[in-house]
């Protein structure tokens, strides 16, 4: 864990009361697949914080459910849009639930896994049209809500809009390669936009928590590591002013840190291929001939 870690946490911490005030007077904020888990705790934190919440997610029912919770608890409005973000061309009828809104936070958190056990890519079921559900869910629609709502976080000279990631964006992720690659694509975009839209007092940033217990995490117990997405979401709110990436809380934090220099070494050494492994040409590895068949 650097010290610029420690400084800009700290300084997160200090500025979240005083970055939540002027965007409050923008008073609503959006939480993309908020009828349970992270997306839920983020709504209700919003709203605790005193800003109307719009849900949105799929179910109707939970949808609903969740909005008398959040009603209840804190007096803000509830607005529920029911949607499928696998689905194409659901963003103008969004577009029009949301155009008379003053949007100050935007979280784009919903995500999906190709499949409920980890599997090589080809060995998803209906692999065609599980890419393109995890595409839609996970990539396009982060893209979508950022051209819907930016605008007019632009246009007032405030706003924030938190990307939720994943802690297996920082490595390659076998067994999970489609969805951690999407997860790349939110970090990348993510810290574009920030540097496109830093000077117009907007904070855009990738939020990449490792385990938080939610259906999607079966559920694990919660302990040191693993976090109530209610805990998760605090701690991530205290890090809004710490860069455009964060893991959102210190124990996820170190479970990124750097491996030490003299590790590092061994594992150049591990990956420095034998003389006999070394690839001549591409054709040598698509060659139809059988490994090791003798020249002519
Ligand atoms: N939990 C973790 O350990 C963990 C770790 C790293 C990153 N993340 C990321 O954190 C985010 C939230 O994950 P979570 O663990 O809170 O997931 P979750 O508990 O499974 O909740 C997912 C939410 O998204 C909604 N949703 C799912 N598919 C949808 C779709 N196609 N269209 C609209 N809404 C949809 C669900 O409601 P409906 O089913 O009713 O639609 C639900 O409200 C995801 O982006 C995930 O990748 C989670």
């Amino acid at each position: 864990m650097s010290l610029n870690y420690i400084k800009n946490f700290y300084k997160g911490c200090r500025a979240q009361s005083l970055l939540l005030q002027p965007v409050q007077t923008h008073n609503t904020s959006v939480v993309t697949g908020a009828s349970e888990g992270i997306g839920r705790a983020y709504a209700f934190a919003l709203a605790e914080q005193g800003m109307n919440v719009v849900i949105m997610s799929r179910t109707k029912a939970t949808l609903d459910q969740v909005a008398k919770e959040i009603s209840d608890a804190t007096g803000q409005r509830v607005k529920v849009v029911v949607t499928d973000f696998t689905k194409e061309n659901v963003f103008s009828e969004i577009e029009d639930q949301l155009k008379d809104l003053n949007i100050g936070v935007l979280v784009n958190n919903v995500g999906m896994l190709p499949s409920i056990i980890p599997c090589k890519f080809l060995e998803s079921t209906e692999l065609d049209q599980t890419i393109i559900k995890v595409i839609n869910c996970n990539v396009k629609t982060t893209v979508k809500m950022c051209k819907i709502i930016l605008p007019g976080m632009e246009n007032r000279g405030k706003g924030v809009i938190v990307n939720i990631s994943s802690g297996v964006a920082s490595i390659p992720c076998p067994m999970y390669s489609l969805y951690s690659a999407s997860k790349v694509f939110v970090e990348r975009f993510s810290q574009g936009l920030q540097a496109e839209y830093k000077d117009k007092g907007i904070i855009i940033q990738a939020v990449a928590p490792f385990g938080v217990s939610t259906r999607m995490a079966g559920f694990q117990q919660t302990n040191i590591v693993t976090l109530s997405p209610e805990d998760f979401v605090k701690s991530s709110l205290h890090h809004l002013r710490a860069g455009d990436k964060t893991y959102g809380s210190v124990c996820h934090t170190v479970l990124n840190s750097p491996v030490p220099s003299e590790m590092e070494e061994t594992f150049d050494q591990m990956n420095t291929p034998p003389d006999d492994l070394v690839v001549s040409s591409v054709t040598t590895l698509i060659s139809t001939k059988p490994v090791g068949a003798e020249e002519n």
